[in-house]
């Protein structure tokens, strides 16, 4: 008797927890500091950035132009009646974080969507989280073509690779008027093998030869082994498609060696840190990105001035497409008019010229967009524009 009371009363529990709707409560209830979920009278949106590691400088900037946009939408009145609540997680610039961020900002705090990363890699990890769960995804400025393939629900608001290596491949060789270079690229990151592919591809079909051909691993503290091994194949110029921390010493390394030659790169060589880490070596070295402040478009220059006001630093590239990736993503919910993500899916899909701060925005069906690049150079401890070109100018 006991023994059927006592299974009786098991039998009511489960009953009575299958009924209550503690599942939908989970959100509110996981302590975190969204306390969002769909329904609430805000939009969770999800960031993944690197705040913190060897490529902190990526995530903070792009996580202050992301919180820009947030905050100058929510003082507009915030989207489809709701303020936008962004959630950010920082994956450290270490592999495995973007995961474990994503699968958060995804199952705990249920976005609708979400934006990052900086790295290709990371996005590459992320990606097919988001992916796996159809939830949108917008890397603001991850090149790698690779990144948008992971599937539908991919998306970025910058140039890709394929582009910026033949941008850089074509400034190499009518600019700095270089025939022979050679390539030093980090056999660990998918931005750094495949704008090294893409460059030499351009370089070569432009009649220019790769004299050597040297690897590190991100994060590597000396690079004279590789350094000395190129400078004794005797190229003229050197080719680093690496970020910022990486590239700072293998430039100063390499004039320690006596190499003056040009050293060029791309938009990873992005970082107020890296004048600070390559000093004076920085003297003959070329980068191209996607954003310069001084702009005589009006758009640009509000948004810089407010940038400053703000945080006292000046934006550069992922500042200004962090805050373009958020525009973009509202831009689509008010024309979805929902926050359902097939249809937010489908509203991002369908961007066209949208005007931001890095041009106009227009995705195309690979979920891909075309912007002009700029290129940089260092003089007197300051970035310089040299060029912009168009993506019309390269074929
Ligand atoms: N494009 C780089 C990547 O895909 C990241 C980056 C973007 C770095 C913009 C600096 C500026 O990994």
């Amino acid at each position: 008797m006991i023994r059927r009371m006592n299974l009786r009363l098991c039998a009511l529990g489960i009953l009575a927890s299958l009924l209550l709707p503690t599942g939908c409560k989970k959100p509110e209830e996981s302590g975190t500091a969204s306390g969002t979920g769909v329904g609430s009278d805000t939009i969770p949106v999800g960031e993944y950035a690197s705040l913190t590691g060897k490529e902190a400088a990526f995530g903070q900037s792009s996580h202050k132009g992301t919180e820009l946009a947030v905050e100058d939408l929510n003082k507009a009145g915030g989207v489809l009646g709701k303020k936008i609540n962004l959630i950010t997680e920082d994956t450290q610039s270490k592999q495995g974080e973007s995961t474990t961020g994503v699968r958060k900002l995804v199952s705990r705090d249920r976005v609708v969507a979400v934006l990052g990363e900086v790295a290709s890699s990371r996005s590459l990890e992320g990606g097919s989280i988001c992916q796996k769960e159809k939830i949108p995804m917008i890397s603001p400025s991850s090149t790698n073509p690779r990144v948008t393939q992971v599937g539908d629900y991919i998306f970025r608001v910058c140039f890709e690779d394929v582009f910026q290596g033949k941008v850089l491949a074509t400034f190499g060789k009518d600019s700095l008027k270089l025939k022979n270079v050679a390539i030093l690229s980090d056999a660990a990151s998918a931005y750094s093998q495949g704008l090294g592919d893409y460059f030499e591809a351009q370089f070569k079909k432009d009649g220019g030869q790769i004299a050597a051909q040297q690897k590190y691993n991100g994060g590597d503290k000396d690079f004279r082994a590789q350094l000395t091994a190129i400078k004794g194949a005797n190229p003229d110029g050197i080719f680093v498609p690496g970020y910022y921390t990486d590239v700072g010493l293998i430039v100063s390394q390499a004039r320690q060696l006596g190499i003056t030659m040009p050293i060029w790169g791309g938009d990873g060589w992005e970082a107020p840190q890296l004048i600070e880490i390559g000093g004076e070596a920085l003297k003959n070295t070329y980068y191209s990105t996607h954003f310069y402040y001084q702009s005589t478009d009006p758009k640009v220059k509000d948004f810089v001035d407010r940038f400053k006001a703000k945080y006292n630093e000046i934006p550069d590239a992922m500042a200004a497409l962090g805050y373009d990736s958020a525009m973009v993503l509202a831009d689509a919910m008010k024309r979805a008019g929902t926050t359902e993500s097939q249809k937010l899916r489908d509203a991002i899909a369908a961007t066209k010229d949208f005007s931001g701060v890095t041009g106009k925005t227009t995705i195309d069906q690979n979920r891909n967009a075309s912007k002009p690049a700029v290129i940089l150079t260092v003089e007197n401890g300051k970035f310089k524009l040299l060029e912009s070109v168009p993506p019309e100018a390269v074929h």
